[in-house]
């Protein structure tokens, strides 16, 4: 077998008849030059979905399979993730069962993978010709453009080449990803698939068309399951850049104290351990942190540089903030501080992976 479409359902019901015919036409099922393929649902419905799917099946010799998951592991995400265990075939396609993704299209992305040097084709809508015009409303369009540039700025070396690592329309190569290794919560499995691996991307526009009937299940806790996954993909390099700061504050604190016994002024004692800390950290991150982006940043002296100005000026500029806080939101100082380092650390590391050691 040459392909398996993967579809994920909750409650599609008035969707799936539509979905199986246009998915034969457009591969011409039936005819001499057919693309040998199979559809797999895979169903979390509490409607009426699974049988509507059996009456597709029936009305169609294209094979539909379909598996009906009592317990809805892992969501959406658990869905994809099912259907490429059951795949038949090792190229599997994604795409959803609203008919947003146009089966029509199918065809273009199976062209491209054909070109070969992809592991995966993703069907963009933010490339040239490609469109979100089927977005519901202006704060969907937002709050998806703001998450993808969220999401490609933690991940900048591997999303450098995908404009739309948020799409559920795509193509891959089950033999090329670690299935095992992924552990999706909620909607956004290619997110999981390409930022675990490295893989070789290509992208094809594709214009997100309006649901056909029925309605989206995207909500409010999707968007913070979203916002999980995002800090739990990125755990391994934020916390050790947490050690290193972390490590960093108990160093800056003993500079102080030695100097102190020297008789140097506690101010030159705060500059010096200042920027001494800043070094130290600057070069334990090279090691420990960015040590897989660095050769594909700037030089060591730019990124140095870079990184230098921005924590001296983040020191100067917390210190406003913090009376700020504290005299304008009487605040308590040690609220008002804690609140101060947690932005540092958020500003710091963002700073760091989409400036200091951009590609
Ligand atoms: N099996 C299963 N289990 N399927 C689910 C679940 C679930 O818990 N939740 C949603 N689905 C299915 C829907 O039935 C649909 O086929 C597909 O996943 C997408 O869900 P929609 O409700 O249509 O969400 P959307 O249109 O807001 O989201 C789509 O667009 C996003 C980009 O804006 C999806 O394609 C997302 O994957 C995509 O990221
Ligand atoms: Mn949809």
């Amino acid at each position: 077998m040459r392909l398996s479409i993967i579809v994920p359902t909750f409650n599609e019901a008035s969707n799936v008849e539509e979905l199986v015919s246009r998915v034969a036409a457009t591969l011409r099922h039936g005819t001499a030059d057919a693309v040998d393929a199979e559809l797999i649902f895979v169903d979390d419905s509490t409607d009426d979905t699974p049988e509507r799917i059996h009456s597709a099946a029936a009305s169609t010799t294209f094979p539909v399979r379909l598996i009906h998951r009592e317990h809805a592991e892992g969501g959406l995400g658990g869905a994809v993730l099912a259907g490429m265990h059951a795949a038949e075939s090792d190229l599997c396609l994604v795409m959803d069962g609203d008919l947003q993704h146009p089966p029509e299209d199918i065809p273009r992305l199976l062209a491209r993978f054909d070109e070969g040097g992809a592991d995966v084709v993703v069907a963009s809508r933010y490339v040239a010709d490609g469109s979100s015009s089927g977005l519901a409303d202006r704060t969907r369009v937002w709050v998806s453009r703001l998450s993808t540039a969220l999401t490609k700025a933690m991940f900048p070396l591997r999303l450098r080449n995908v404009s739309d690592p948020m799409t559920g329309f795509f193509l891959v190569d089950r033999q090329a990803v670690d299935i095992q290794g992924l552990h999706p919560r909620g909607f956004k499995i290619l997110l999981e698939i390409l930022a675990r691996t490295s893989l070789r991307i290509a992208e094809v526009p594709f214009t997100f068309a309006e649901r056909f009937a029925g309605t989206s299940k995207a909500s409010v806790k999707q968007g913070i399951h979203f916002f999980v996954q995002l800090a739990a993909l990125r755990f391994g390099k934020m916390s050790r850049f947490a050690v290193i700061g972390a490590g960093g504050a108990v160093v800056n604190l003993a500079i102080v104290w030695a100097l102190l016994q020297f008789q140097v002024h506690y101010l030159v004692a705060a500059v010096v351990a200042a920027e001494v800390t800043i070094i130290g950290n600057f070069l334990l991150q090279e090691r420990y942190v960015f040590n897989d982006m660095a050769p594909a940043a700037q030089g060591v002296w730019t990124r140095f540089a870079k990184s230098f100005t921005f924590n001296n000026a983040e020191a100067v500029i917390r210190i406003p903030i913090l009376a700020l806080l504290v005299d304008g939101w009487h605040l308590s100082a040690v609220i008002a501080t804690a609140i101060t380092l947690a932005l540092a650390f958020v500003a710091r590391f963002m700073f760091h992976s989409l400036v200091v050691y951009a590609p």
